[in-house]
């Protein structure tokens, strides 16, 4: 199991992958376009940290996120993990995290944040790796019809 960063030269592959995995697995509707759009977003970001996951030179999975500054402290924002289909449940997920949370630690972050989908699969996957739910924050938004 090796990450590298996201590139454009691996950008392609993790775009057809996560079309792939959301399309198939989870009825998304992804086309390539906003696939592209989506992921380039966040790896060109400043201060952008994004790695993709491989195991025998297969593509695992991806993380996308980038580091926040705030008065008090350097934070990261994890802004998508995914492990495609084929490999969940065999600990990369957990492994991946893990190594994100050395990196972003080795470069100055004390807190990694992110929004996470709202089950007891997810619930499960962050808590045994001690994330918790902000009770001092809700997430609001509103949506034009
Ligand atoms: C969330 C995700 C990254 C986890 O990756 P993974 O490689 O499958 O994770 P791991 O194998 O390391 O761990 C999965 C854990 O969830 C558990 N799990 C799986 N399905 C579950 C369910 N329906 N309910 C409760 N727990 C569940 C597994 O048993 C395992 O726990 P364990 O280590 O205590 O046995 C992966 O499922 C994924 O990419 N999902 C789609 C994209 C996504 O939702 N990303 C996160 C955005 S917030």
């Amino acid at each position: 199991m090796e990450s590298k960063l996201l590139t454009k030269d691996n950008l392609d592959d993790v775009v057809h992958q996560y079309i792939k995995y959301y399309n198939e697995c989870e009825n998304g509707c992804w086309t390539y376009e906003k696939a592209h759009i989506r992921i380039h977003q966040v790896m060109t970001i400043e201060d952008s940290e994004c790695r993709v996951l491989y195991d025998n030179n297969n593509l695992v999975g991806f993380y996308m996120g980038y580091y926040k500054q705030f008065d008090d402290l350097k934070a990261y924002f994890l802004e998508e993990i995914v492990i495609f289909s084929e490999y969940q449940n065999k600990g990369y997920g957990t492994a991946f995290l893990l190594e994100l949370e050395k990196i972003v630690r080795n470069n100055g972050a004390q807190h990694i944040e992110l929004i996470s989908v709202k089950d007891e699969h997810h619930e499960h996957f962050y808590n045994k790796l001690g994330y918790y739910c902000a009770n001092n924050l809700t997430m609001m938004g509103k949506h034009f019809s």
